[in-house]
């Protein structure tokens, strides 16, 4: 099989198509045929080497998966071949990869009418901004802050807000402005052109997807009693209303959001879908820092 691996940290260039033996599931994970997995910031710095929780290379990439089951392992109950599956998944064999082993109890299934790229498009990103705003807990009527709203954190962010009666306020630049008001923000500010902290009054809860400078300023507008969540290392730390969050699996809360896109609910927004044959255009697409929603992956073409 096919699957995307590289030999030395680096650029986008050190991505590399190479083949290998297909896997064989272990007792408690399936085997999936890959119908999508989407990129992650995270996945262009670890490919840089600029974070290493995957160890040294050689290692393939790539945590979001949403594929069909072709074997279960001994002891895997409740799914079978032909299933099709979704979740997030960490391991050094990634999902960069035609197929991919998955532990079972990290997938949940497809619930109807949801496709492989949109479902490959969720779960890092939705995950992560549904424990963001579980840990801010913003009340009906609150104000909660987004920055980097347009992005794939940050358009489910604003949506899940929204969602929990909170009014809310993304900033993104002009071009952005009209989609991140029809997913939910009530109002939406260009920092290209405008400092956050003379355009708001106090707010109750920030989610910063940003991170670094963007930390203390944003408590500039932070009630003294408000609550800031970070997903990035930010210059607030420090902060007693510093809280930082990292997305973990969960089935209970996939299974939740999944519905809600099937259903028409929540909205993923998915900028661009490449094969992976234009894995490296891909990175090149996220460390501009300016896709809209998520960028999906699909098999080699
Ligand atoms: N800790 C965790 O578990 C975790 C999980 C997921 C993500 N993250 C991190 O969270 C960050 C966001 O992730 P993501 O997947 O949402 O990234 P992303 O999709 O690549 O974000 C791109 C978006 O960021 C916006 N943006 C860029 N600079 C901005 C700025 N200065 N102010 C406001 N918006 C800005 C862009 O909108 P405009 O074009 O409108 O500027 C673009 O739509 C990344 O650093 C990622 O590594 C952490």
């Amino acid at each position: 099989m096919r699957i995307v691996s590289q030999r030395r940290f680096g650029g986008p260039e050190v991505l590399e198509t190479v083949q290998a033996p297909r896997p064989v599931p272990g007792r408690r994970e399936v085997l999936l045929r890959l119908g999508a997995t989407a990129v992650n910031p995270v996945d262009c710095k670890l490919r840089a080497g600029r974070v290493k929780f995957l160890g040294d290379p050689p290692f393939t990439l790539g945590f979001d998966v949403s594929g069909t089951v072709v074997e279960a392992g001994a002891d895997v109950t409740g799914t079978g071949p032909g299933d099709n599956v979704f979740g997030m998944i960490h391991s050094r064999t990634g999902t960069y990869s035609e197929f991919v082993t998955a532990r079972a109890d990290l997938l949940v299934p497809h619930p109807p009418g949801l496709d492989h790229m949109t479902a490959a498009a969720v779960p890092t990103a939705a995950l992560t901004a549904w424990q963001a705003l579980e840990a801010a807990d913003p009340k009906p009527g609150e104000t909660v802050l987004v920055h980097a709203a347009a992005g794939g954190v940050g358009h489910f962010a604003v949506q899940f807000a929204e969602r929990r009666g909170a009014h809310v306020i993304g900033t993104a630049r002009a071009g952005n402005h009209r989609f991140v008001r029809s997913i939910g923000a009530a109002v939406v500010i260009d920092y290209t052109t405008t400092d956050f902290t003379e355009a708001i009054d106090r707010v109750d809860v920030v989610l910063d997807l940003v991170g670094g400078e963007y930390g203390r300023r944003s408590l500039r507008v932070l009630r003294d009693d408000g609550r800031y969540i970070t997903v990035q290392e930010s210059d607030a730390h420090g902060d007693p209303r510093y809280r930082m969050v990292t997305g973990k699996p969960s089935t209970t809360v996939l299974t939740e959001i999944g519905a809600a896109v099937a259903q028409g609910q929540v909205r993923v927004y998915v900028d661009r879908v490449l094969p992976m044959n234009e894995v490296r255009e891909s990175h090149r697409l996220s460390e501009t820092g300016r896709v809209r929603g998520k960028l999906a992956l699909t098999p080699w073409s």
